[in-house]
């Protein structure tokens, strides 16, 4: 059965009208940058989550957006996808894929899951738990549609590795995101709690999860500068402050600054965390 959902906080209602705007406009964009993105031994972190829930049967991912997740899940033996996502567009690129032709997809909230309690075996949400408000109606929601025994596993952002060109690229963007106008300015996106196992383990508790499992792995975004700066700025929410002009100075910024890091091949090193936390339920 599922539960009468309690009102979205204003929170919530503004940060999933700008996130559903977002991905109505340019779906896709996200699996295109994780795919280009691997670990240093290949992976992407789509594998590494899906590593993480090896042998569920019957799998469901928060925030799927175009279904590249759930692929990469059914090509590693679960049976059973589903997915949620805000986005209808995303969730069409979702539907196109021929190996998600049995999958359920639905738009909808993850505070507010449209399936029956304990119908997983695991739970996942890649980038998306993240951008999420009432995280602990989600948690809720999560635990609800998992069976006893059920794992949860996320992909959080862990911040862009020091030294290297997304660092620089945010230490020179920020400055620009500060001095948005209010009518440009971006809702808060996400509980920032759920990026830190500690804070993310007093999110979950309650709903009747064990403490997480974490890890830490290192996304290798680095390429060209014109390369590094098409990444960063092609995937970042917070470029939607920046009006044309403003975007054209940053650029310019960045492109003068960045050779300063390349080596011999001209190619500049760019990380970035990404923090995964597995939990169960308690088998009984
Ligand atoms: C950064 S994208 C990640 C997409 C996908 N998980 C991936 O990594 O390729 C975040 C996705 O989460 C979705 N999302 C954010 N908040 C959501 C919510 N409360 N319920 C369902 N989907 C949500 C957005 O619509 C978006 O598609």
């Amino acid at each position: 059965m599922t539960t009468t959902p309690a009102s979205p906080s204003p929170t919530a209602v503004a940060a999933e009208a700008f996130l559903r705007n977002f991905h109505n406009n340019g779906p896709g964009q996200q699996s295109v940058g994780v795919q280009g993105a691997p670990l240093a031994d290949g992976r992407t972190g789509y594998q590494v989550l899906a590593a993480q829930v090896a042998g569920a049967r019957r799998v469901l991912d928060l925030g799927c957006a175009d279904g590249a997740l759930l692929e990469v899940l059914g090509a590693a033996g679960a049976e059973e996808l589903a997915g949620i996502d805000l986005s209808d567009q995303e969730l069409e690129l979702a539907r196109a894929r021929p190996a998600l032709r049995g999958a359920d997809l639905r738009q909808g909230r993850a505070q507010e899951l449209p399936f029956a309690d304990g119908s997983f075996d695991a739970v996942v949400s890649h980038m998306a738990l993240m951008l999420m408000h009432d995280v602990d109606r989600v948690a809720a929601e999560a635990a609800r549609v998992l069976v006893p025994g059920g794992r949860f596993a996320v992909a959080v952002g862990g911040g862009a590795v020091e030294g290297q060109a997304m660092s620089l690229f945010l230490d020179l963007a920020r400055p620009y995101f500060k001095a948005a106008p209010p009518e440009r300015s971006l809702p808060a996106l996400g509980n920032p709690r759920v990026r830190k196992r500690e804070s993310l383990d007093e999110l979950l508790g309650p709903a009747g999860f064990a403490p997480v499992s974490w890890d830490t792995v290192v996304l290798d975004m680095g390429g060209t500068p014109e390369e590094v700066w098409a990444s960063n700025a092609g995937g970042l929410y917070d470029m939607m402050a920046l009006d044309e002009e403003e975007t054209a100075r940053l650029r310019a910024e960045f492109l003068a600054a960045a050779p300063a890091l390349q080596d011999a091949d001209g190619r500049v090193p760019s990380g970035m965390r990404l923090n995964i936390a597995v939990t169960r339920l308690p088998a009984t």
